[in-house]
């Protein structure tokens, strides 16, 4: 048989369940050959202790401890890793080199890493940080309280696959890191049915098309993977989706969509959310100084990932206390709020802005259809701020927030 190189994965730990879960995870590899606590025998012959299995255990490894060490580290064997577990009366007992003082090390985490064992840490590292956020008295995973507490236990629709909201990420690499070189749609399910579902498909794959997106999932996968999350969560009502489709990953980071070589990466993202403003009492808005953008730098009829000219608004929203922000376009009048549409009502007149600066909502589209149906007066033209400050009515539109009234603070 041909013997090759075995590398040793020395891992210290505390408390001892940890490094025995690790252990137990390495055993199940084909290639890894796990040794648990060798010395252990030796500190069963110095102090005689009589345990559970002790004649087991010593009948396993030889009782002096130096020898196994010996052994452990410099004997090839047919496997390609050994993973050496000591546990900290071990570490106590054994041989000089295995001792040391308790309490964190600076030279604690991964070490330089020798690139031969690269793959092993990129398999077991999500292991690795899954059992830390374990750790007794640890306040590095704290977890901040979610708005809605069954959000909490999540499978999402990441690339091609569902998987659990901890472990549902996206590569430093994908276009949405890089440059928020995504798009992206909100989907509201009401009684088991997808609200105007082709509608925001068609604006999907439009805005897909207007920044040249290639290897685009086709429709029918994009519904697959939306309908298989909702059924995976048993997500009938009151479920919020936020579906976005990246360029998808870059083989280097950079600008050019010439180095998107993996194809798109689409996210499903399907959470347990009511409407988000309180649509029995009204929202307050306020008017942000921050101009929507203008079909001249960054059409808003492309629902794009680039949100930012929306949250510099919010942001002036929040320091306002206010629960969203009208922004004005380059000439000074009403496009819309950062997050929604908005229409007012005039004596018995329904208006709301051109969608030359305002994203052409789907929810707007429903509102003026049903305007027109109940044959009231519906029209799309510009307006100025103080003609909403001086309407009868002033309401705003939106998937995630339904019809909201607006009300003085
Ligand atoms: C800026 C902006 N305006 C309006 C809307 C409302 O559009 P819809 O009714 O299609 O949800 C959204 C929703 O994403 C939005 O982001």
């Amino acid at each position: 048989m041909v013997k090759q190189e075995v590398e040793v994965i020395h891992l210290w730990s505390s408390p001892r369940s940890f490094s025995t879960s690790l252990m137990y995870a390495f055993a199940q590899r084909d290639d890894t050959e796990v040794l648990d606590e060798p010395l252990y025998a030796n500190y069963l012959q110095v102090t005689g202790e009589q345990t559970p299995y002790r004649e087991e255990l010593l009948s396993k490894w030889e009782s002096d401890g130096n020898k196994v060490i010996q052994e452990i580290i410099f004997a090839p064997g047919e496997k390609k890793y050994r993973f050496v577990k000591l546990n900290l009366e071990q570490r106590q007992m054994g041989a000089n080199d295995f001792r040391w003082e308790s309490g964190p090390k600076p030279f604690d985490g991964v070490w330089p890493f020798p690139s031969s064992m690269y793959n092993l840490l990129d398999q077991s590292l999500p292991l690795y940080n899954l059992l830390r956020c374990y750790i007794r008295g640890s306040s590095n995973c704290a977890q901040p309280e979610l708005p809605v507490s069954t959000n909490e236990k999540l499978l999402l629709w990441v690339g091609d696959q569902i998987m659990p909201r901890e472990s549902a990420k996206v590569s430093v690499f994908d276009s949405i890191v890089q440059g928020g070189d995504g798009v992206w749609e909100g989907l509201r399910i009401y009684n088991g049915k997808i609200f105007k579902l082709e509608e925001h498909l068609d604006r999907l794959f439009d805005s897909a098309k207007a920044l040249a997106f290639s290897n685009v999932p086709t429709r029918e996968q994009v519904k697959e993977a939306i309908f298989k999350t909702l059924i995976k969560n048993e997500m009938f009502n009151n479920v919020h989706v936020r579906l976005t489709l990246t360029r998808g990953k870059k083989v280097t980071s950079g600008m050019s969509p010439t180095f998107n070589q993996y194809g798109c990466t689409l996210i499903v993202l399907a959470e347990w959310k009511p409407p988000v403003y309180d649509n029995e009492k009204g929202i307050v808005l306020v008017t942000a100084t921050t101009r929507r953008n203008s079909p001249n730098n960054l059409d808003s009829k492309i629902h794009h990932n680039n949100l930012l000219n929306n949250i510099l608004a919010k942001i002036e929203g929040n320091n306002a206390h206010a629960d969203d922000a009208i922004m004005l376009d380059k000439d000074g009048y009403v496009s819309e709020t950062n997050a929604t549409n908005i229409f007012l009502v005039k004596k018995g007149c329904v208006a709301t802005p051109h969608s030359d600066y305002c994203l052409p909502g789907v929810t707007r589209a429903t509102v003026i259809d049903l305007a027109v149906n109940e044959n009231l007066v519906m029209v799309e033209r510009r307006i100025s701020l103080s003609e909403f400050h001086t309407a009868d009515e002033v309401f705003t539109t939106g998937t995630m927030g339904e019809l909201s009234p607006v009300s003085y603070s």
